[in-house]
Order: structure tokens, then C-alpha cells, then sequence
């Protein structure tokens, strides 16, 4: 309750606000912006839950990455993305040591440039640790001159990796036009803090939702884009860690048909779980309700079409959020489909066969807020293929087939 009125507040004050975020300067360093192809296409490969440097002190772990880095050329051999995203936990960070933790990024971003392919990034509750954190992690990335992951939220509390990308036409080499597509990127943070423990020599939990000084960010920047624009322009967002939103849509079923998509992780792990609504995070609480003013923002900001998670490394499905849910405050006021994607690393809990989910963004789509999805699977095959449309949820697809790797070097710790 509290939080509702608060965003609602921000929604009505954020109209006239004066700026406090410069729109006009999204300069990305010698990289020219994102655009589409000349044929009206913009495709973005999702890799999450790569888990890099797992236990490097055996032999399993290497492997797993040797095994992780075969994924993402496999399917960058299927697939010819114009971004490809990182979406979380791309670093197992508790198995890291404090002077080489993020040396993993050298070995994820490996395949990207050898095929002159760019990336953004958001970070996962592995990729905070007492040995590691979403700048340390930042600063590595920005060692290529490839990565777009940039912190446009200047406040350290709230995470690192919260900001946004425009994607314009082909025929677009500079910012004078008006993007076509939107990215948003949050930081869901979680995980511990950095070089901190408390008084019983143990690491200090980091709250695991958006932070609302990020949904402000959102709510403001966006007012000011569609002010610039004086238009609504179509938008993708990507989260690591799925909101409670997710979470109750679970309980009121995925249909195999209507959601298609493996829904193993039930009931899956959302923002805000295992704090109270007081903040503690002492083990007496499942859920705090943190992320309402995140996801009133998401169900509101008009154009947003899907946001996009891992952390539940066995559920793939979307799930379009059109009604106000039981157990929940957050009516929403746009449609918006939350999905998951594949878990594409060998590190990380679960034998679901690797993958990445594909998001296919076509200008005439675009104009009725429509994007395509599939995921490809590390077997080449393709899997959940939809369209995120006015009846997604009600056409019927077929089911996907869960299928699991085979690997007899790999350590599951489910
Ligand atoms: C935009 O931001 C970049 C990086 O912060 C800065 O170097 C550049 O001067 C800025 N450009 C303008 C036009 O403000
Ligand atoms: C962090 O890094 C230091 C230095 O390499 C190492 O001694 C320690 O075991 C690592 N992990 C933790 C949780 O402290
Ligand atoms: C990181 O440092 C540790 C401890 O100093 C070392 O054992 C390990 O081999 C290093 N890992 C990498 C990938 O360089
Ligand atoms: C709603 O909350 C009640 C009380 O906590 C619980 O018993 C019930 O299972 C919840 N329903 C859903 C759909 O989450
Ligand atoms: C949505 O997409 C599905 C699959 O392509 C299609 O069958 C359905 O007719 C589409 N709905 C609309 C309103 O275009
Ligand atoms: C799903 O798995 C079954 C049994 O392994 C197989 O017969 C079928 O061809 C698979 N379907 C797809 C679409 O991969």
C-alpha cells in the first residue's frame, strides 16, 4: 500500500518535473547506436545464468566454461543477432577470489568479438559477492570496446547495470531520429556486498529488487523520451531476477499450450524473497513486497511490450500480465508478457538443455506492439516459438519438450 502510493505520486509529479537525467547524450564511445537491418529486422540472442568460474580449483569447473563458451557459438552459428544481451549471472561470483574474479568476462565475451558482435549486459545475485560486484564486473566488460553495459543510475545502492539503449533505422547514423525500439536495462541486484561482513565474520545480503530510485529513473526518463519523440515508441525491458508478478501467474497455471515452456523451478524464486517488509532479511519472511513499485512501473509505462528474466533456471515460458492477479495490489494498466528465457551456461543448478532465447523485433510488428520469440536450443533445435501479440495466451502452440543434456563432466548441484 505504501509503495503504491508512491509511484502513483511519482507518476503525477514526474509529469512536469524538470529533467535530471540528460536524454539527448547516450553516447556508447567509438561504437555507432544500435539500428535495424535494411530489411525492418532487429534480433537480440539472450544468454543468462552463464555461471562462469565455478570451482576453478577442480577440473569440473573449467570444463563447465570450456562447455559454456561451445553454447554460445553453437547458437551465435544459427542466429545473426544485432545485440546480444547478458542477462544475469554471468559469474558463479561466491568461487571468486578477490584479484582475478571477473577474468571469466574475457571467456563469455570471447565469441562476440570474434564475430564483431556487441552485448549489454545486466547483472545477477551471483554476480554480487564479497569477491566481486556489478562495477568490478563493469569495468572488466569495458576492457571491450564492444560492450554497451553502462550505469546511467548514479547511486551505488542501487546496482549497477540500470539504463537504456535506443535502437534506430538503418538509415540512421546519428541521434537526430527517433528510435524505433526502446531497451531497458535493471539491476535486480541480490547477492552479498561487496568486501563487507558483519560482526559474526559472515557476508552482508544485498536486497535482491529493483531499486526504487531506478523506477524513478525509469518513470522519468521515460516521460522525457516520449515528450522528445511526441510519441510512444516501443520497448523491450531485461531484469535478472522475475518479479512476484511472475510468481502468482505461476500459480494460476502455464498452460503447456497457451505459455509454452519448460515450469520445472514451481513456484520460482521472485524479486523481494526472503526480505520482510521492514527490511529485515533474517530467514522469518518469503516475501517483502519490495518489488510493487517496480512492477507498477513495468504494468504502466505504455509500450513496454515483455520483460525478460532468468535466475529460475528451469522455467522458459511468457506469460502475458493483463489482469489484476489474486494476492496482489499492482493492477496493471498495459498488457505486458513476462519471460523467461533458456539457462545457457554449464555452471549453475539444473540439467535443462542449454539455450538462449531469441527476440525478433520487425518494424511492421513494432507498429502494433508485437515482437516474435523462440528459443534455440544448444541441439540446434527450436523450441517455444510465439508471437507476443494481442492473443498471446489464447492462440495455442505446441508444447515445448523438456529436454535435458547429457554431460558426464558436469557437477549438478540441484
Ligand atoms: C556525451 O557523453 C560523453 C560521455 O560521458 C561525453 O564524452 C560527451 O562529451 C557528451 N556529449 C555531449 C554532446 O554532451
Ligand atoms: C576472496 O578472495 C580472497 C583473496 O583471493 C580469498 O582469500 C578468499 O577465500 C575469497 N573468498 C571469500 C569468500 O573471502
Ligand atoms: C585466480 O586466482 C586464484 C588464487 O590466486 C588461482 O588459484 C586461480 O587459478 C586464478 N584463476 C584464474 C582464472 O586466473
Ligand atoms: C494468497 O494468500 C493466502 C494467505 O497468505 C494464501 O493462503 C493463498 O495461497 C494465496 N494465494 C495465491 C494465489 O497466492
Ligand atoms: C498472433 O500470432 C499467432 C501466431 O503467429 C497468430 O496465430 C495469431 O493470429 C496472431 N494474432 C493476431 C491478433 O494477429
Ligand atoms: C519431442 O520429444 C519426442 C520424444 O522424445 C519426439 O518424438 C518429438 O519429435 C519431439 N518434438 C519436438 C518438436 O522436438
Amino acid at each position: 500500500m505504501f509503495f503504491t502510493t508512491l509511484v502513483i505520486l511519482t507518476f503525477v509529479a514526474s509529469i512536469d518535473a524538470k529533467p535530471l537525467f540528460n536524454v539527448n547524450n547516450n553516447s556508447i564511445g567509438s561504437l555507432g547506436p544500435l539500428t535495424f537491418k535494411r530489411d525492418g529486422t532487429f534480433q537480440i540472442s539472450i544468454f543468462e545464468d552463464l555461471h562462469f568460474g565455478e570451482n576453478a580449483w577442480d577440473q569440473w569447473g573449467p570444463q563447465q566454461d570450456i562447455n559454456s563458451v561451445k553454447v554460445i557459438n553453437e547458437i551465435l552459428e544459427a542466429e545473426s543477432p544485432g545485440l546480444v544481451v547478458l542477462n544475469g549471472d554471468l559469474i558463479t561470483g561466491e568461487n571468486g577470489f578477490l584479484e582475478n574474479s571477473t577474468v571469466y568476462i574475457d571467456q563469455i565475451v570471447g565469441p562476440l568479438v570474434d564475430r564483431g558482435l556487441t552485448w549489454a549486459s545486466t547483472y545477477g545475485n551471483h554476480d554480487y559477492d564479497f569477491n566481486i560486484s556489478g562495477s568490478a564486473i563493469l569495468a572488466r566488460e569495458k576492457r571491450w570496446s564492444n560492450s554497451r553495459t553502462t550505469q546511467m543510475v548514479p547511486n551505488e545502492e542501487a546496482g549497477t547495470s540500470n539504463y537504456y539503449l535506443p535502437v534506430y533505422d538503418s538509415g540512421c547514423s546519428d541521434n537526430s531520429c527517433a528510435p524505433e525500439l526502446i531497451l531497458w536495462f535493471f539491476d535486480s541486484r541480490g547477492g552479498f556486498r561487496y568486501q563487507q561482513k558483519d560482526e559474526s565474520n559472515k557476508r552482508v545480503g544485498q536486497p535482491d529488487w529493483v531499486d526504487f530510485s531506478v523506477v524513478n529513473w525509469f518513470i522519468q526518463t521515460n516521460n522525457e523520451l516520449v515528450g522528445k519523440y511526441g510519441k510512444i515508441t516501443p520497448s523491450l525491458a531485461f531484469v535478472h531476477i522475475p518479479t512476484y508478478a511472475s510468481y502468482i501467474l505461476q500459480k494460476e497455471g502455464v498452460d503447456p499450450h497457451a505459455e509454452p515452456g519448460i515450469n520445472d523451478d514451481n513456484p520460482l524464486a521472485p524479486q523481494a524473497q526472503g526480505w520482510c517488509s521492514d527490511g529485515r532479511n533474517d530467514g522469518t519472511c518469503d516475501y517483502g513486497g519490495q518489488d510493487i513499485p517496480f512492477m507498477q512501473a513495468i504494468s504502466a509505462v505504455p509500450g513496454l511490450m515483455a520483460l525478460f528474466s532468468g535466475h529460475d533456471h528451469g522455467n522458459t515460458w511468457c506469460y502475458k500480465w493483463d489482469r489484476l492477479l489474486p494476492n496482489m495490489t499492482v493492477a496493471p494498466l498495459n498488457d505486458v508478457n513476462l519471460c523467461f528465457g533458456q539457462h545457457s551456461g554449464y555452471g549453475g543448478y539444473g540439467n535443462w538443455e542449454r539455450g538462449a532465447r531469441q527476440v525478433l523485433a520487425t518494424k511492421s510488428k513494432l507498429a502494433n506492439f508485437e515482437v516474435d520469440t523462440w528459443i534455440r536450443l544448444e541441439s540446434g533445435n527450436v523450441v517455444g516459438s510465439v508471437s507476443l501479440n494481442s492473443t498471446y495466451g489464447r492462440d495455442l502452440y505446441p508444447a515445448t519438450n523438456n529436454s535435458k543434456t547429457h554431460c558426464p563432466t558436469c557437477h549438478y548441484d540441484s
